[in-house]
């Protein structure tokens, strides 16, 4: 098999005495003779020690220096061997010598890509040549020899709108750059790239995806640095719109980039006006929030700002673009006096004195006219007003039992204008009323007596539950009603009246009984009971 490996000669100068010897050997498996040391007497054979690897080894009697295998550049770049020739006891005649193979390096390796995808990410409407990012491609082979140099190159580009070569890579650098203006999120929000990396014999294939963002970099620009001024009048409905102004945004539309969001910065503390984004043009509407008035502020000076409601990326702030100014004169109206309250409450017991005061109501003009008092509804002439100071007096005598909530209006007026507000007055109650038979006839007996009968009585009282909840009765202390008559109590609200004997006339006979309620102090009223004693006989007649 020598023979064999001796084809490879070629015309290589290949024998050669015993030294120090340095080979180039490209990789790989093609060589496999590499060189024959002559031998001189003593010796008889050769020994190779050292960085073999399995591969190379020297043919004892011959003095061939061989390859039995593969050299790998990026496995071992250099195998060092010492060889020396022996005599025929296995002395050493000469050497060591160092014998050093070099491998040579060829393109055996394909490229690889440090990754297996790359996503990068570019906004819409950067500048051509904006650097999106950079791949990274290595070959083993041989470095600054051309079997490791790299070309980039970009294969396809999905999808090929709105053109087909959006983007260029460096060819040396792999860095992945924009070549047109026209990305626009709307038309396509993300592309696949297919980047081929080659070293002239190899080539690889990576995928990269870039996403189009829309970054708020654009900062609202108002029409107009000055809207100058609107006169409105204090009257003016609140929500009407006294401007309209417009700022634009570069950023996306549609997107929280580009919407504007216009508030007033400067000269409005008690937001009295608000504005209003139409969200398809970004116009704005100034309207009134609150009610004008002159009286308290007739001028305006507003600065109004344009913002958006994503924050601006770093480095990008708003600035005196994104302001207007605007000024609002407000115009005076003779306006109605204002009550300081709409409804005025009080409450007094009914058994007041007249010309008590009950309630002092306040209203001021804002034109600072003299405002006069009046009321209107008092229909009971239970009160009066003084006119200039506002204060309510009793009129009359007040009654719980006929009004306990009484309501008037009260009016204050200027020379021309007028304004209401309620006045109730709660009265409360006092125990002004005695109380009272509830009976529609009065008690009756039939005659003659049988002994036992008796009769109810009922009595009332338009003062409160508390003062006639418990009543007490009494007969009248003279000798004959009490000797005739009795009273006992059934409950809180009702007595009986019986008669002490059975022998009593068919008549009429009055029978005074002291009804007293339990209010504080107590009132008392004496009533003539009329009871009656019928004839039986006259009911039986009436029923046949
Ligand atoms: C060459 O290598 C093969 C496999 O490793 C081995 O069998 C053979 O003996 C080797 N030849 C020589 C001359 O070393
Ligand atoms: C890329 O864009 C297409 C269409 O615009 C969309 O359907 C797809 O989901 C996007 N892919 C990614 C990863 O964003
Ligand atoms: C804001 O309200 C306060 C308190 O009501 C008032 O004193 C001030 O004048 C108002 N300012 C403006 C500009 O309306
Ligand atoms: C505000 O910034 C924008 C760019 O963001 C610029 O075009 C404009 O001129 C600036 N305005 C002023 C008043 O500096």
């Amino acid at each position: 098999h020598l023979s064999a490996m001796c084809q490879n000669l070629g015309d290589l100068h290949v024998t050669g005495p015993l030294k120090d010897m340095n080979f180039s050997i490209p990789e790989g498996g093609a060589v496999r003779f590499i060189y024959q040391f002559t031998s001189e007497p003593p010796a008889v054979s050769f020994r190779a020690t050292g960085e073999k690897d399995g591969i190379i080894d020297i043919v004892p009697r011959t003095g061939i220096l061989f390859l039995n295998g593969s050299l790998d550049w990026e496995t071992k770049a250099v195998h060092r061997l010492q060889v020396e020739s022996l005599d025929e006891k296995g002395n050493t005649v000469k050497g060591p010598y160092t014998v050093t193979i070099y491998v040579e390096d060829i393109n055996d390796n394909p490229p690889e890509f440090d990754q297996i995808m790359y996503t990068g990410v570019v906004r819409q409407n950067s500048r051509p040549g904006s650097n999106i990012g950079t791949l990274i491609a290595t070959d083993m082979d041989e470095e600054n020899t051309l079997n490791s140099r790299l070309r980039f190159k970009i294969e396809s580009q999905v999808p090929p709108v709105p053109a087909s070569n959006l983007f260029f890579i460096q060819q040396d650098t792999g860095i992945l750059q924009l070549t047109s203006r026209s990305l626009n999120k709307r038309i396509a929000s993300n592309y696949s790239l297919k980047v081929l990396v080659s070293d002239g014999v190899f080539q690889t294939i990576c995928d990269v995806q870039v996403h189009v963002i829309d970054i708020n970099d654009q900062i609202p620009i108002f029409e107009k640095s000055d809207y100058h001024n609107v006169t409105v009048a204090e009257s003016l409905p609140v929500g009407t719109v006294i401007l309209e102004i417009q700022a634009t945004d570069g950023d996306e539309p549609g997107t929280g980039s580009s919407y504007i969001i216009y508030q007033m910065k400067e000269g409005d503390p008690n937001n009295t006006f608000i504005i209003v984004t139409d969200s398809e043009t970004n116009r704005g509407f100034v309207k009134t929030n609150k009610a004008l008035d002159f009286e308290a502020t007739p001028v305006y000076n507003l600065v109004i700002s344009a913002t958006n409601p994503e924050p601006l990326v770093l480095g990008v702030q708003y600035n005196s673009s994104s302001l207007t100014l605007f000024k609002v004169f407000v115009t005076n109206v003779d306006e109605p006096p204002v009550f300081h309250k709409t409804v005025y409450k009080g409450e007094v017991f009914e058994d007041i004195p007249v010309n008590t005061l009950v309630m002092t109501v306040e209203a001021y003009d804002p034109e600072g006219d003299t405002v006069r008092y009046s009321l209107k509804g008092d229909v009971r002439k239970w009160l009066r007003i003084d006119s200039a100071t506002g204060q309510i007096y009793t009129a009359s005598t007040l009654d719980r039992e006929q009004e306990e909530m009484y309501t008037v209006e009260v009016v204050a007026s200027e020379l021309t204008q007028k304004s209401k507000a309620t006045f109730i007055l709660h009265l409360s109650d006092v125990n002004d009323n005695p109380p009272l038979l509830a009976m529609d006839y009065p008690p009756f007996f039939c005659h003659p007596l049988s002994g036992g009968e008796r009769a109810f009585i009922q009595a009332d009282d338009a003062d409160e539950q508390l003062w006639y909840s418990t009543f007490t009765f009494s007969l009248a202390d003279d000798v004959n009603t009490r000797n005739n008559w009795e009273i006992t109590k059934a409950n809180a609200t009702h007595a009986y009246l019986s008669p002490k004997h059975v022998n009593f006339e068919e008549k009429v006979y009055n029978v005074p009984v002291i009804i007293n309620d339990n209010g504080k102090p107590p009132l008392e009223r004496k009533v003539n009971l009329e009871g009656i004693l019928y004839l039986m006989v006259v009911y039986h007649d009436y029923i046949s």
